[in-house]
């Protein structure tokens, strides 16, 4: 029998998960509970007392036996799992290999350096010449002596060599004392002190074992505010929380884990009677970090954000911490309840702490989901009537971030948050995942139709003619129909420009369209049927060349190529130079696929200056067509939400409920009329096709 088959076989699956789920419960051969490694209402996680197995069929849909369920509970990984279990079993595992008792030998040695090392630094504090740190720390930080005490806080003087002659005094080795970080050799073969005049503060690993430190500068014209020990066998600061020895206690107690920035930020809540803060050290949160508190003892993080005197500066320092735990998926991958808390200005949760302790608690409840920390900041950004090419901006700037998740429910939830709070409809948002964002950030979708309650399709939107005419190429797709709209849609833009600009004439044609489907309907004319333009588009590229076509057209001193040429600016160019080379269709394409054009590969070629060919222009007219019928679903959708809105406020506003209601019935009515043309081509080109 192997060892892990031995150590199975003395402890029982169903009371070994039970020890760490109490709500487990008997359920016909099977036991049942909700499962500890995701949120869920209804139970969905097995353990199967015969194979000795468990399950979970919910959002995990994983399983496994002891072994992966400890590991997954403790965070252990298999080895360390093998240990504890093994002890457990009372089974003696097999002695190391002399090289693997080397080596653990070895760090047991350097870790007795580094004890030894924080030893030397204590009692240095209380050295004559100490006197200054010694009010430092009590008057400028507000530390009491029994705090100073149990983080074991020390001084390293200022000298060159005060830590390595103690050290050697110990008999350590020189060659040791730089490996474990506590000396530098300089390039020329000296052997130096790290840490020169610096409080110094002890790091310790989850047993309380001191790894590493963290030095804060005491003088004014120290480069780095901390000097922390090098990245060694002994210290990775990527796996450790400073302050988890001291808090895993009440972090399991309480089930949330706080992580702070900084240092002081733990001592000082420690120090206020909070001992389920812990600091991730300034560095990039990782997921050993999240793993070392969550699942294991808390199911709810809070992250605690300084708001530095920076301002601006911090609160987008903040949101990168926030957008990274989102695209690292903590929440929906880790099933974890991830909040942000924002310190209030200007304030540290250090500053805050010592100003008022006992709102600590408060704040720390009123920590917000990171999807609406994320949406809430980023449209606070926005002017009062912002407008809606703002809006998307940034809901293209969130979107990635929103929609990274591996839980669908999880990213179904923010899509409709950042909806709501944008007013855009929600089709729009999971078309533009696939359709703007590059590939690698969004996450593959199902087609909408699926996700979105029916009331958001619009009942009079015609499907375009895939197969019609010369563009079947860019349905050829295996996405069906009803995603395929929004990626035609998409693609309408680069294509409509690319004949425009190609012959500016033809805008024309597409204007005298709009103007006959506006008949003598003054309101259709100068509203929703009003003249091709910028707003017809999106993306701000386009806006802007279609900006510089209507100047174009609109003088009349030089032929419109002409002066167009002379209007495109340089950030311009490549997108003018691709639209003006490539056939529209190849256009649209290539530019959904990367939104990078290569200009070299474009130069190589010569642009095409023939004329529309005979049912391009057909094309276009009808494409143009389709472009502002996308823009006025859009505005619809707009009103709808303001409508909505109107209606649910205490004192509904009549005349404006009336004005909107007005401009809904007339963007209707110009969408049929469109919708009549556009069925009328399709027609068409599907006759002719036939014939
Ligand atoms: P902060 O700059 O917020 O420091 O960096 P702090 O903890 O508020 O320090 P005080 O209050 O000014 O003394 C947060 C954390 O980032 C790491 C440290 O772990 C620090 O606690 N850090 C910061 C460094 O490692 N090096 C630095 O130069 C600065
Ligand atoms: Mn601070």
């Amino acid at each position: 029998m192997s060892v892990t088959d031995e150590i199975k076989s003395r402890i029982d699956l169903v009371s070994y998960v039970q020890r760490h789920v109490p709500g487990l419960k008997k359920a016909g051969r099977n036991h049942k509970a909700c499962c500890p490694f995701h949120n869920e209402k209804t139970p969905s996680f097995i353990v199967n007392p015969e194979r000795q197995t468990w399950h979970c069929f919910g959002a995990c849909s994983e399983g496994g036996d002891l072994f992966t369920f400890a590991q997954k509970i403790h965070g252990w990984d298999f080895k360390e799992a093998l240990r504890e279990l093994a002890a457990e079993a009372g089974i003696a595992l097999r002695a190391q290999t002399p090289e693997q008792k080397s080596k653990s030998d070895r760090r047991e040695a350097l870790r007795g350096m580094v004890q030894a090392a924080a030893d030397l630094f204590q009692d240095r504090l209380q050295a004559g010449d100490a006197s200054a740190v010694r009010r430092y720390i009590k008057e400028a930080r507000g530390l009491h002596d029994e705090t100073v005490q149990m983080f074991q806080l020390g001084y390293a003087p200022d000298s060159w060599d005060w830590l390595l002659h103690s050290m050697r005094h110990l008999g350590y080795s020189d060659e040791d004392i730089v490996e474990v970080g506590l000396a530098v050799r300089s390039e020329k073969g000296r052997v130096y002190d790290r840490f020169r005049n610096r409080l110094m503060i002890p790091i310790r690993d989850e047993r309380g074992r001191v790894v590493g430190f963290g030095g804060r500068a005491l003088g004014q014209d120290d480069s780095a505010k901390y000097i922390n020990s090098p990245q060694s066998a002994l210290f990775d600061k990527s796996g450790l929380l400073f302050g988890l020895d001291m808090g895993k206690g009440a972090i399991r107690e309480s089930g949330t884990a706080v992580i702070v920035e900084g240092y002081m930020d733990v001592i000082q809540a420690h120090q206020a009677g909070y001992l389920n803060v812990v600091a991730q050290m300034g560095t990039a949160m990782t997921d050993k970090q999240i793993g070392l508190v969550s699942p294991r003892f808390a199911s709810k993080v809070v992250l605690a954000l300084d708001a530095d005197e920076a301002g601006q500066n911090a609160a987008r320092r903040s949101l990168d911490v926030a957008r990274q735990a989102l695209s690292r998926d903590y929440a929906g991958r880790l099933s974890v309840d991830l909040r942000i808390l924002q310190v209030p200005a200007g304030k540290d949760p250090d500053d805050f702490l010592r100003q008022s302790p006992a709102a600590w608690d408060s704040l720390v409840a009123g920590a917000q989901v990171v999807a609406d920390y994320v949406i809430d900041t980023e449209a606070a950004a926005l002017p009062e009537n912002s407008s809606m090419q703002e809006r998307e901006s940034v809901a293209l700037r969130v979107l990635p971030i929103l929609t990274a998740s591996e839980s669908n429910l999880y990213k179904q939830e923010n899509v409709q948050k950042l909806s709501r709070r944008l007013r855009i409809s929600e089709r729009d948002l999971l078309a533009w995942t696939r359709d703007k964002l590059p590939a690698e950030h969004s996450a593959p979708q199902r087609p909408p139709s699926e996700d979105l309650p029916p009331d958001y399709w619009p009942d009079d939107q015609v499907a375009y003619p895939v197969e019609a005419g010369e563009l079947s190429e860019l349905s050829r797709s295996d996405v069906p129909a009803s995603s395929f709209d929004r990626r035609v849609n998409s693609a309408l833009e680069p294509y409509c420009l690319s004949l425009l600009l190609k012959n500016p004439d033809l805008l024309y044609l597409v204007n005298r369209k709009l103007r006959e489907l506006a008949g003598d309907d003054d309101d259709l004319l100068r509203g929703p049927l009003c003249a091709l333009g910028v707003d017809d588009f999106t993306q701000s590229q386009y806006r802007m060349l279609m900006a510089h076509l209507q100047e174009s057209m609109a003088q009349d001193d030089r032929e419109p190529l002409e002066y167009l040429e002379s209007m495109v600016g340089a950030d311009l160019q490549s997108e003018y130079q691709a639209l003006l080379v490539e056939a529209p269709e190849a256009v649209a394409r290539s530019i959904r696929r990367s939104f990078q054009v290569d200009l070299n590969d474009i130069f190589r070629r010569r642009p095409s200056r023939t004329g529309p060919r005979s049912g391009e222009r057909d094309e276009l007219i009808n494409r143009a067509l389709q472009l502002r019928l996308t823009r006025l679903e859009n505005e619809r959708v707009e009103l709808q939400y303001l409508q909505e809105e109107a209606q649910s406020s205490a004192d509904v506003d009549q005349r404006q409920s009336e004005q909107l209601n007005a401009k809904i019935m007339l963007s209707m009515k110009a969408k049929a009329r469109i919708n009549q043309a556009v069925s009328r081509h399709s027609l068409s080109l599907q006759q002719s096709s036939i014939s």
